[in-house]
C-alpha cells in the first residue's frame, strides 16, 4: 500500500528482521503470474485481463475469497509453476527484510485436480532451498488439510506426504471454518503428533471461541492461526496468555474478508495488551492487497503502535516460529539492537 506521509515507523518496519508465520503460498499467486501460467499450461481462466482479476477481489466473507483462491490455483500444473510461485514470494519478501518463513501449502487443492503431490512439493522445496542459499531466508513447510474435505481425505493426504516428512515441519488446518470444527480432525492430528510434526490450525477467524478451545484442547496445537474471536472469551484469553501461545494475526486479510470493518479494529494491540504473543502476517498477499510490511504499516498507523510494540511483534514472530532456540535468540538480539538504535528502550 502506498504510504504518502513520512512516518518514522515506516523505516523502522522496513529495516526490522521479521519472520512470516502465516502465508499460504497459493495465496501469493499474483494475477500477472496467474495469466502467464495459464497461458503456458493452456488453462482457460474466466477473466479477460489482469485488471479484471484484481477487480474481482472483493469479498464479503471467507468463502467468497476461497472460491476465487481455488479457481486461481487452477493455473498451477507443473513443477516449475510451484517453483516460480514460491521463488517469486521469497524474492518479494526479501525486499521486506523477511529472514524466515513458515509457508502453508494446500496439497488437496492440487491433488483433487489431478496434479501429483510430488509435483507440488518438489517445486516448492526447490525454491525454498534456493531461497535459503541465495537470499538467506530460512524456511519451514506446513502442510494444511482442507477442513471442508473429510477426515478420510486428510489421512490419504498424510499418506501421500510420508516420503516427504523430512521436508515437512508441521501440519495445519485451513479453508471453510464454520461447520468444520477442529474436532473433525482429532484423529488426523493425533497421528501427526505421533509422527513428530508440529501442529497449527486456523481457528477463530470466522468460527466461535469454542473452535479455538478445541484447537488447543482436542488437537493440542502449538500455534493458533488468526484467533481473532478468542478475544470474545475472557477465560480463553487468559489461557492463551498464560500458556504462551503465539497467534498469527493477518490484519489486511481480516479487513478484506470482513472479519473486521476497519483496520483500526485489528485485535493486534488488544492481544499484546492482554499478554498474548501476537504476530503480524499477510495470509494471502496477492488477494488481500499487501505483503508483510504493508500489514505492519497498516496496524502501526491505525493502532498508533509505538516502536516498542512493532519490535515486540517482530520479536514474537521469531519466538513463535519453529526455529531452533539459538536462531530465535540471534534474530531477537538484532531486533533489540534496532530498537536500541532508535533510543526507544
Ligand atoms: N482462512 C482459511 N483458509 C484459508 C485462508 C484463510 O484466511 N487463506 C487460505 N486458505
Ligand atoms: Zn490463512
Amino acid at each position: 500500500m502506498a504510504d504518502a506521509s513520512p512516518d518514522p515507523r515506516s523505516a523502522f518496519i522496513a529495516a526490522l528482521p521479521k519472520a512470516e508465520l502465516h502465508l499460504h503460498i497459493e495465496g501469493s499467486l499474483e494475477p500477472e503470474m496467474m495469466f502467464e501460467l495459464a497461458r503456458r499450461n493452456g488453462v482457460a481462466l474466466p477473466y479477460a485481463s489482469v485488471e479484471e482479476v484484481r477487480a474481482a477481489y472483493q469479498f464479503s466473507n471467507l468463502q467468497e475469497f476461497l472460491d476465487l483462491y481455488y479457481l486461481g490455483m487452477g493455473a498451477l500444473i507443473e513443477e516449475r509453476d510451484f517453483y516460480d510461485l514460491t521463488i517469486a514470494y521469497l524474492e518479494r519478501v526479501h525486499a521486506d527484510n523477511v529472514r524466515h518463513v513458515e509457508i502453508f501449502f494446500d496439497p488437496q487443492g492440487h491433488t483433487t485436480r489431478g496434479v501429483a503431490f510430488d509435483t507440488v512439493i518438489t517445486g516448492i522445496t526447490r525454491a525454498l532451498d534456493e531461497g535459503e542459499a541465495r537470499l538467506g531466508i530460512t524456511s519451514k513447510l506446513i502442510m494444511c488439510f482442507l477442513r471442508h474435505l473429510s477426515e478420510e481425505d486428510a489421512f490419504a493426504t498424510l499418506e501421500e506426504a510420508q516420503p516427504w516428512l523430512h521436508r515437512i515441519t508441521g501440519v495445519g488446518l485451513d479453508s471453510s471454518e464454520v461447520g468444520h470444527p477442529p474436532e473433525k480432525f482429532a484423529r488426523v492430528f493425533a497421528k501427526c503428533r505421533e509422527l513428530g510434526l508440529k501442529l497449527v490450525a486456523h481457528a477463530g477467524e470466522e468460527g466461535p471461541p469454542e473452535y479455538v478451545w478445541q484447537a488447543l484442547d482436542t488437537l493440542g496445537i502449538d500455534r493458533i492461526d488468526h484467533g481473532n474471536r478468542a478475544l470474545e472469551d475472557e477465560k480463553l484469553v487468559k489461557r492463551i496468555a498464560q500458556d504462551g501461545y503465539t497467534l498469527t494475526v493477518c490484519p489486511l486479510s481480516n479487513l478484506k474478508l470482513c472479519v473486521i470493518d476497519e483496520i483500526g479494529e485489528s485485535p493486534v494491540k488488544a492481544m499484546l495488551d492482554a499478554g498474548i504473543k501476537a504476530t503480524v502476517n499477510s495470509d494471502d498477499p496477492s488477494y488481500f492487497g499487501g505483503y508483510i510490511n504493508d500489514n505492519y504499516h497498516a496496524v502501526a498507523r491505525a493502532l498508533d503502535l509505538s516502536l516498542q510494540d512493532i519490535a515486540t511483534l517482530a520479536s514474537n514472530s521469531f519466538a513463535g516460529s519453529f526455529l531452533d532456540p539459538a536462531e530465535i535468540e540471534t534474530r531477537q538480539a538484532e531486533i533489540a539492537q534496532a530498537l536500541e538504535a532508535q533510543g526507544a528502550r
